[in-house]
């Protein structure tokens, strides 16, 4: 694993408790972060913050609904009293959320994933901005999904919100370059996690690992890499950037 040099800096990761954002804790903390792992599952998030200690790395856990505009603002408030300030954030949580066509998507399905998956995201970026304008800068990456590119049966909602968080990564990003803050998003293919095994049987898995070119699911880890080169200054030129880690899902 490549050493990334974020030494000296913190890092917030929503829904870190699980998954992909698990990963990115490892990751940005391996490369020497202070890392919060913010989770909806407090204990989750708090197990997930003591096992990187430890390893002798520093941390926090907060219970956070990303969902929950004045809940991200205080929990960015208390990071950035604790640690002095915030250099990286990663918005992240996420969920799957119902599986319907678009003629039979029911109202609370669509607020649920809209409200955690576009809005969260959203509060979340506001909130380190702020954070980091008045601190001279910072990185923030969003966890958008190939989904964030093309379209997927029976996932409007989530495809919006998808959707959203790019178009919003690059319009945040020139606001923001000169604040120092730079705004990139990442777009996962279908990855090894809890969000996806516990909603699929084994031939919708067999299919999926079918539309990558490499015929597998991604590895969590495999996002963690990309979202640790982005959080360090080697990505010093990118903002408003959605890159791809999905296996050549979407090169077909
Ligand atoms: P996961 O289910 O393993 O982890 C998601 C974490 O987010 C959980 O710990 C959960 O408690 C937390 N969470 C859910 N709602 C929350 C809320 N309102 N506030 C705070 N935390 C909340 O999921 P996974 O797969 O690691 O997904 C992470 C992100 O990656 C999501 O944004 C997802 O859409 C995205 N993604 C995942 C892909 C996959 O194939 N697994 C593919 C593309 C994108």
């Amino acid at each position: 694993m490549i050493n990334y040099g974020l030494g000296g800096k913190t890092a917030v990761v929503t829904g870190g408790a699980s998954g992909i954002g698990l990963a990115c804790a490892h990751a940005l903390a391996r490369s020497g972060a202070a890392v919060s792992v913010w989770d909806l599952n407090g204990d989750a998030a708090e197990e997930a913050a003591s096992a990187l200690r430890t390893h002798g790395h520093r941390t926090h856990s907060a219970a956070v609904d990303v969902g929950d505009s004045a809940a991200v603002d205080a929990a960015m408030d208390t990071v950035v009293r604790e640690f002095g300030r915030v250099h990286i954030v990663v918005g992240n949580a996420g969920i799957g959320g119902e599986q319907a066509s678009s003629g039979d998507y029911s109202d609370s399905g669509w607020r649920a994933v809209i409200n955690v998956n576009l809005n969260g995201v959203f509060y979340t970026q506001r909130a380190a901005i702020r954070a980091m304008r008045t601190a001279g800068g910072g990185t923030i990456i969003n966890m958008a999904s190939i989904l964030g590119q093309v379209g997927f049966m029976n996932a409007s909602a989530y495809v919006a919100a998808k959707h959203g968080v790019v178009g919003m990564t690059q319009a945040a990003a020139w606001e923001h370059a000169a604040d120092g803050v730079r705004i990139n998003a990442v777009g996962p293919g279908f990855i090894r996690t809890p969000l996806v095994e516990q909603s699929l049987d084994d031939d919708a898995l067999a299919f999926l690992k079918s539309q990558h070119a490499f015929q597998r699911l991604g590895e969590p880890q495999e996002v963690a890499e990309i979202v640790a080169w982005l959080a360090s200054d080697a990505a010093s030129f990118v903002t408003g950037a959605y890159y791809p880690v999905d296996g050549g899902y979407l090169a077909r």
